[in-house]
């Protein structure tokens, strides 16, 4: 494998809400998701950035462009191929989408059912390992209502880590949580970089924690319809184009 490739290539890329078809949002986006980095998606509500992202996970077909996986064309080859490629990538959606009716051990030890040979002692093993290494160790036989807000997304993000993806792709992983719990969300998605070794692209509109673990973070404008900056998010609160830097200073670092 070549580790200096870049992970995921978006190559003239314009997204359409609601599929191919639908209104586009964004176009002639350009960018690379390198080995290890945290990428952040910023950009205003409704700019498109869970669209965006929908397209990263290979989830919606791309009104123009392509999106790789190490070289790869997500939406190129047969089903099977593409189902393939999509399972290299761990997807924690916006609303986070546990299966409400099922166990935390069942919504993380069925993908691996589904997807992997692992035997059944071996599955619960590594869904217990995720759980504890979010926080939520004993929580295996809990239903996701007994859960607070701030669990249930440790959850899902635990669950989004069971296939041991190359690429994790989080929407919003900090709304509705406090400060507090936010902040711990920050730094549990920096531990995962570390320990798990996967590349993170991580959307939000929350600049704080924009500061505190993304590498480098692309800006999707909303007026302009396509992305207006990318690079260290210290480096666009100096340099980057004005709308970004008003953006960013809203919750720059003092
Ligand atoms: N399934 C859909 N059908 C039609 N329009 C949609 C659909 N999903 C999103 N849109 C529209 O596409 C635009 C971008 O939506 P998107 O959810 O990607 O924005 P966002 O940047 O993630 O916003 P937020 O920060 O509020 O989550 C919005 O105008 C939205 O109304
Ligand atoms: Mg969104």
């Amino acid at each position: 494998m070549d580790t200096a490739a870049p992970l995921m290539q978006v190559q003239g890329l314009s997204v359409a809400a609601g599929g191919p078809g639908g209104r586009v949002v964004q176009q002639g986006l350009n960018f690379e998701v390198l080995r290890g980095e945290v990428l952040g998606v910023a950009g205003a509500s409704g700019s498109g950035k869970s669209t965006l992202l929908r397209h990263l996970a290979g989830l919606d077909v791309p009104a123009a462009g392509q999106v790789l996986l190490a070289g790869q064309d997500l939406n190129q080859g047969s089903e099977a191929t593409q189902a393939a490629l999509r399972r290299r990538m761990g997807v924690m959606f916006q609303a986070g989408a546990l299966w409400s009716s099922r166990t935390l051990g069942d919504n993380l030890t069925l993908p691996l059912k589904l997807f992997t040979p692992l035997p059944r002692a071996a599955r619960e093993e590594r869904a217990r390992f995720l759980l504890a290494l979010v926080g939520l160790d004993g929580a295996f036989g809990q239903m996701p209502a007994q859960l607070s807000g701030g669990m249930r997304k440790r959850a899902a993000l635990a669950r989004a880590l069971v296939l041991e993806p190359e690429l994790l792709l989080l929407d919003e992983p900090g709304s509705g949580l406090d400060p507090m719990n936010a902040a711990r969300l920050d730094e549990l998605v920096l531990n995962l970089r570390h320990h798990l070794n996967c590349s993170v692209v991580m959307v939000t509109h929350d600049v704080a924690s924009l500061f505190n673990v993304a590498t480098r973070a692309l800006y999707l404008d909303e007026n302009e319809h396509t992305m207006t900056a990318i690079g260290a998010p210290h480096h666009l609160l100096q340099h980057g184009p004005e709308p970004v830097r008003l953006f960013l200073q809203r919750g720059a670092p003092a």
